[in-house]
């Protein structure tokens, strides 16, 4: 193994945050179908690929460098799904929390020497920003709408939407 094994228990704890925020991500999917917002739906469910990728490139390292991938139990999903500013709220809420929890992985890497996941990180920390900058654009969006104009906020979406699904995902 080229890593620590500290190192390496670090990022099985974020593959865990990673595949637990799609699952939250499809949760909340369910949810705005639920509520007829269909856009929103896939927006979420785009949401969840993303999150499933981050997951997997991670896994790849860990292999890469000759680490164990332990993949654990998800917690069930917990959210505020009362309204759809709710749950883009949550997700706000959310990605700010995986934004720390990458900071912490790469003090850990600092702390460790290792360069090589370092770097590997720099890639989250920037994915991280554009995460939280979109996701709070969106909450200010939904916020602006208010209830009677989500469908036509939906209808804002669906160009973006349309522009995430043609990029690769990470
Ligand atoms: Fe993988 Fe949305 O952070």
């Amino acid at each position: 193994m080229m890593i620590s094994q500290k190192m390496a228990d670090a990022i099985n704890e974020q593959i865990k945050n990673e595949f637990y925020s799609g699952w939250l991500y499809l949760a909340m999917a369910f949810k705005a179908d639920e509520m007829s917002l269909k856009v929103f739906a896939e927006w979420f469910r785009q949401q969840e690929a993303e999150e499933r990728a981050h997951a997997m490139k991670m896994c790849d390292y860990l292999s890469d460098q000759g680490a164990e991938v332990a993949l654990s139990a998800l917690d069930q999903p917990t959210f505020d799904g009362s309204s759809i500013g709710a749950m883009i709220d949550e997700t706000v809420k959310h990605e700010i929390f995986i934004t720390d929890c990458i900071s912490k992985l790469v003090d850990v890497a600092k702390s460790e020497n290792d360069n090589a996941t370092f770097n590997f990180l720099q890639w989250y920390v920037e994915e991280q920003v554009e995460e939280v900058a979109s996701v709070t654009e969106l909450a200010d969006l939904v916020k602006l709408a208010g209830p009677n104009q989500l469908l036509m906020l939906e209808n804002r979406m669906k160009e973006t939407i349309a522009q995430r699904a043609s990029e690769p995902s990470a």
